[in-house]
């Protein structure tokens, strides 16, 4: 299945053993996100992250945080390569790995990325590094479980909403 052009956007994989990556693949996201850590711009923080996310038919898209002057309009890495793949026609994922400058600590996603990941899909995996590239694997759903997702918006409502909703 591609679905670069799913209609849902919905990344669900049919076949799990299209879901396994080789350990190769592993160790080439987690050095891709360190790559991309490098371009981070966090002058407030100081605290680099970088994302590198891997599509469905196997490209590869990074990204890093981007903060501002205006704190709360800073982006974090994981939404960024997110953004530019959506941007770009992906919206099935198989995997992203995030990297940051911790190094006796797993770096661990925000629940924004966490929700913004869920979006598409609850069943990739999500690949959480230290800095000497050591990792762990969590899905998608074991980072947020029991979570809200575009399939809950089209689930049976009261019929009797309110018009000027
Ligand atoms: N940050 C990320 O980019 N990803 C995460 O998973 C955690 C936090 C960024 C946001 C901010 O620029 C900096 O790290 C400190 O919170």
């Amino acid at each position: 299945m591609d679905g670069v052009k799913s209609s849902r956007g919905v990344a669900d994989i049919e076949n799990p053993s299209s879901r396994h990556l080789s350990q190769e693949t592993v160790e080439m996201l987690i050095r891709r996100s360190q790559e991309a850590k490098e371009k981070a711009y966090c002058p407030y923080s100081n605290f680099r992250v970088g994302a590198a996310l891997l599509t469905l038919d196997n490209s590869v898209f990074t990204g890093c945080n981007v903060e501002n002057a205006c704190y709360n309009l800073g982006v974090c890495a994981e939404r960024n390569a997110l953004s530019k793949a959506v941007s770009e026609g992906y919206r099935s994922f198989k995997a992203i790995a995030v990297g940051s400058d911790l190094s006796d600590q797993f770096i661990s996603p925000c629940g924004g990325c966490r929700q913004f990941m869920r979006e598409f899909g609850s069943k990739w995996e999500v690949y959480l590094s230290k800095a000497d590239g050591s990792y762990r694997m969590m899905t998608v759903d074991e980072l947020l479980p029991v979570s809200f997702g575009p399939e809950d918006l089209t689930m049976k409502k009261l019929s009797d909403i309110p018009a000027e909703y």
